[in-house]
C-alpha cells in the first residue's frame, strides 16, 4: 500500500512539471509582460536557475519582476531590460 502511495505521488509530481504552462502572462497597467517558462527553461537549461530546490510558486510582484525574479538575470546574461522589452502594450 505504502509503495502505491509513492507510485502515485511520483506520477502526479511528473504530471504537474510536463503541464506547467508554457507561457504565463503577468496582466498590468504598463503594458501585459509574456514570461515564456518553457523557452526560458530551455535555454538556461535548469531549473534550478530560478527554482531553488524543487520547482514550487514563485511569487511575483512589482519589485520581484524588476529585481531577482526576472531583471537582475536580464541584467547579467544579456536578457532584455528596456521598459518596452517586456511590457507590451
Ligand atoms: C527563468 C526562470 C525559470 C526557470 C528556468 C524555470 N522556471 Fe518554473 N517558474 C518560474 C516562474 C517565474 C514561475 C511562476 C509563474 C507564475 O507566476 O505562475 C514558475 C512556475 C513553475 C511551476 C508552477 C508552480 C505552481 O504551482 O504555480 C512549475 C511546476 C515549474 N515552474 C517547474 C519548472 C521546471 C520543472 C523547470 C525546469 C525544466 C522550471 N520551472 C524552470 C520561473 C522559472
Ligand atoms: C536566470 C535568468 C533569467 C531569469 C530569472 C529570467 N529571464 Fe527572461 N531571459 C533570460 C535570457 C538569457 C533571455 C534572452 C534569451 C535570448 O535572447 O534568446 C531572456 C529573455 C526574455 C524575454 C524576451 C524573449 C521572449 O521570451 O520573448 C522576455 C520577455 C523575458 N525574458 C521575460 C522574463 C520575465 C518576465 C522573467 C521573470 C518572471 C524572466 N524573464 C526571468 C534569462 C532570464
Ligand atoms: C524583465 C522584464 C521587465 C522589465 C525590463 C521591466 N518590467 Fe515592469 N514589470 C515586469 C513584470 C513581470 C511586472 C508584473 C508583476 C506582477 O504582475 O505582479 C511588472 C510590473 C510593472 C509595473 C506595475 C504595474 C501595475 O499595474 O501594478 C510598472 C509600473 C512597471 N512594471 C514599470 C516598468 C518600467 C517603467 C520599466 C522600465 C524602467 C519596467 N517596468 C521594466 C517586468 C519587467
Amino acid at each position: 500500500m505504502k509503495k502505491l502511495l509513492i507510485v502515485v505521488m511520483l506520477v502526479a509530481f511528473t504530471i504537474t512539471l510536463a503541464y506547467a504552462a508554457d507561457t504565463v502572462t503577468y496582466e498590468n497597467s504598463k503594458g501585459n509582460v509574456t514570461f515564456n517558462h518553457k523557452a526560458h527553461a530551455d535555454k538556461l537549461g535548469d531549473c534550478k536557475a530560478c527554482h531553488a530546490g524543487e520547482p514550487a510558486k514563485i511569487a511575483i510582484d512589482k519589485d520581484a519582476a524588476h529585481g531577482a525574479a526576472c531583471k537582475d538575470c536580464h541584467k547579467a546574461q544579456s536578457g532584455p531590460t528596456k521598459c518596452n522589452d517586456c511590457h507590451k502594450k
